[in-house]
């Protein structure tokens, strides 16, 4: 499949693939709910662009994955060496195929934004 395809050179040149938003205002929140799919037990690499865009320091990062079976894998780890200076929470790992019943990891994420 061609996404699979091109995920995998992405991630074997660890590429930081253009992103099409910009947030103006990052200053002014203090606290970041990242989710991603897991990727071989990583973000997709255009994660990573999102992370190096950007100050978080001293920013409170809430990192949640969709997963079909390896939960956060490596990710909170790869993200942490990212963004050393933020505050990762746990984060929370949500099953993709389960994703429309997924209150108690909802309530998970915003226990750990609070
Ligand atoms: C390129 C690629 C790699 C994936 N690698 C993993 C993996 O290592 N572990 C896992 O549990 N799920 C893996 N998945 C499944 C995705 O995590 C799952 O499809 C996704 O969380 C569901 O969100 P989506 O509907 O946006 O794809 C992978 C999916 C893709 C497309």
């Amino acid at each position: 499949m061609v996404c699979i395809d091109e995920a995998k050179e992405e991630l074997r040149a660890k590429a930081r693939p253009e992103l099409t938003a910009k947030v103006e205002n990052m200053d002014q929140y203090d606290t970041v709910i990242l989710g991603y799919p897991n990727w071989w037990g990583l973000p997709p690499m255009a994660v990573f662009t999102f992370l190096e865009s950007y100050n978080f320091a001293g920013k409170k990062i809430v990192p949640f994955c969709s997963h079909e079976g390896s939960g956060l894998g490596g990710s909170i780890r790869q993200i942490k060496m990212t963004v050393p200076d933020a505050n990762l929470t746990a984060g929370v790992a949500i099953h993709g195929a389960a994703a429309s019943h997924c209150d108690r990891e909802v309530k998970l994420i915003l226990e750990q934004a609070k």
